[in-house]
């Protein structure tokens, strides 16, 4: 079947990566997007901030992206520690990654702080990757769409178009532990996102809805043509180069 929109493979690398394994890393995946020569798919990495500036640097031309994994909300200011959209901008990136549910339970975030993220990356000319998810408890409880849709509505800021926003639908109990919900579970939460999507915006056709949690090699090809998932958010698959092209291959 036909694609109606261009699917994005993101690598999340969370807080992997020293100088010289990271930049090996990148410029593996670049060369394999070179020879690749996908015009049909995007290929992004967000590697630790650190690493931002080195790894643009070393995949320039390649065709593959950079991002960052998270940014404050100012431009500058008194925030010690923190990195803002216009920092990763200049680093060279193109998308940052806002509201992950390790940084909604490890540091707080709220869907207002998701939301204001989203809105600095706007400020500085980046796309926003806006990541919902359900719990294991919120499942269980049967309230998957339920948190979707209230995640959505706090966390998408109004004037959203679909060129400027991507979503990530990762379940939280799907991170990192191998487990993944079934085609039909991945297809209703996306649908629903999109159809909360279409009551905030004109043109939530046109958004990229990634799924993510234990993306691999091996289950890429039935995750990523479940319906309406248009690419995937991959964490633990992505340090590994031939394993993440194994990904961008299935969609
Ligand atoms: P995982 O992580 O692929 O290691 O499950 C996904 C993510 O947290 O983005």
């Amino acid at each position: 079947m036909a694609r109606t929109r261009r699917p994005l493979i993101a690598g999340n690398w969370k807080m992997n990566g020293l100088t010289s394994d990271a930049l090996a890393l990148a410029k593996d995946v670049a060369a394999g997007v070179s020879q690749a020569g996908w015009t049909d798919r995007e290929l992004l990495v967000c590697p630790p901030a650190t690493l931002v500036m080195a790894v643009a640097g070393a995949v320039k031309g390649s065709g593959l992206m950079v991002g960052g994994q998270n940014c404050h909300a100012k431009a500058s200011g008194a925030h010690t520690g923190d990195i803002s959209a216009e920092m990763l901008k200049d680093a060279g990136a193109s998308h940052v990654i806002v509201g992950h549910s390790e940084r909604r339970s490890d540091c707080g975030e709220t869907d207002a702080i998701v939301r204001a993220k989203a809105e600095a990356a706007w400020r500085a000319g980046l796309t926003p990757i806006v990541c919902i998810g359900e719990t294991l408890a919120e499942r269980e409880g049967g309230k998957t769409l339920a948190v979707l849709e209230t995640q959505l509505k706090g966390s998408v800021p109004a004037g959203s178009a679909a060129a400027k926003l991507v979503v990530a639908y990762e379940p939280v109990w799907a991170i990192g532990t191998g487990k993944t919900p079934t085609i039909a579970e991945v297809a209703a939460a996306h649908a629903h996102i999109r159809k909360v999507l279409g009551g905030l915006m004109s043109d939530a056709e046109g958004v990229r809805l990634l799924y993510g949690g234990s993306v691999k090699g091996s289950n890429a090809a039935e995750l990523l043509t479940a319906g309406d998932v248009d690419g995937a958010l991959v964490g633990g698959a992505s340090l590994n180069a031939a394993e993440f092209l194994a990904i961008a291959k299935a969609v």
